[in-house]
C-alpha cells in the first residue's frame, strides 16, 4: 500500500524481478489516486487499485474496504510503503502479524511524520531505518529489521532523508524475505528469529 512517489515499492519490485525476494505482489492499492507507486505498479504489470479514504461513513468502514479487497486476492503479507495513513482495527484484525510499515529513523526515536527532521532537530549522530510489524499504536510493532547511517554536521532533511533512502531500499526486501521464511516468533515485543536469516 502506498500513498505517494513508490520509491520503497520500487525496491520490493526490483528485488523480485533480480531474484533476491521470492514473492508476488497481488495488488498495489493507493489511497491517492495520483500517486507515483500507483504508475509504478502498472509500468511492471501488477494491479494498480486506487480506493479513496474519503466518503466512508467511517475509517472502519474504509480499512472494512480494504482488508476486502486484500483478502480477495489472498494476500499474506501487506506491505506499507509509504501509506500515510494509520491502519485502523478492522484491518489489523484482517491480517495480525501480517502488516509490515517502513519508518525512515531507528524507533523507538522519532516516530511519525518527518521523521528525519526530527533527528536532525534533535542532534543524534546516527540514524536510520526500521521495518516493524504494524500494531495499534503508530510506529511501535515488533522490529523485524534496522539498518544505521551516520548524521553529519552539514545534513539537511534532504541530504539525510536520501542517505537513509539507501538503506530503506535494502532493509525493506530483506525484512519482507525475513517475515515471508515464516522462521520467527513473537516474544512479548520482540521479533525473534527460529532459523537462519537477516
Ligand atoms: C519513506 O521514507 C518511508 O520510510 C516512509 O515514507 C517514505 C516513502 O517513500 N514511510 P517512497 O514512497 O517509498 O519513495
Amino acid at each position: 500500500m502506498v500513498s505517494g512517489r513508490g520509491s520503497n515499492l520500487q525496491a520490493l519490485i526490483d528485488a523480485i524481478a533480480d531474484g533476491r525476494l521470492d514473492a508476488t505482489i497481488a495488488v498495489v492499492i493507493s489511497n491517492i489516486e495520483d500517486a507515483g507507486g500507483l504508475e509504478r505498479a502498472r509500468a511492471a504489470g501488477i494491479e494498480a487499485l486506487y480506493i479513496s479514504h474519503r466518503g466512508w461513513p467511517s475509517r472502519d468502514d474504509y480499512d472494512r474496504a480494504l482488508a476486502r479487497e486484500l483478502r480477495a486476492r489472498d494476500v499474506g503479507l501487506v506491505c506499507l510503503a509509504g501509506y500515510m495513513r494509520v491502519v485502523g482495527m478492522p484491518l489489523l484484525a484482517a491480517f495480525p502479524n501480517a502488516i509490515v510499515n517502513i519508518h525512515p529513523a531507528l524507533l523507538p526515536s522519532f516516530p511519525g511524520l518527518h521523521a528525519q527532521q526530527q533527528a536532525l532537530d534533535h542532534g543524534v549522530k546516527v540514524s536510520g531505518v526500521t521495518v516493524h510489524l504494524v500494531t495499534a499504536e503508530l510506529d511501535s510493532g515488533p522490529i523485524i529489521v534496522q539498518r544505521s547511517v551516520p548524521v553529519v554536521d552539514d545534513d539537511t532533511e534532504e541530504t539525510l532523508a536520501a542517505r537513509i533512502l539507501v538503506e530503506e531500499h535494502r532493509a525493506f526486501p530483506d525484512a519482507v524475505t525475513a517475515m515471508l521464511d515464516g522462521r520467527w516468533k513473537i516474544d512479548g515485543r520482540r521479533l525473534v528469529r527460529t532459523g537462519p536469516g537477516v
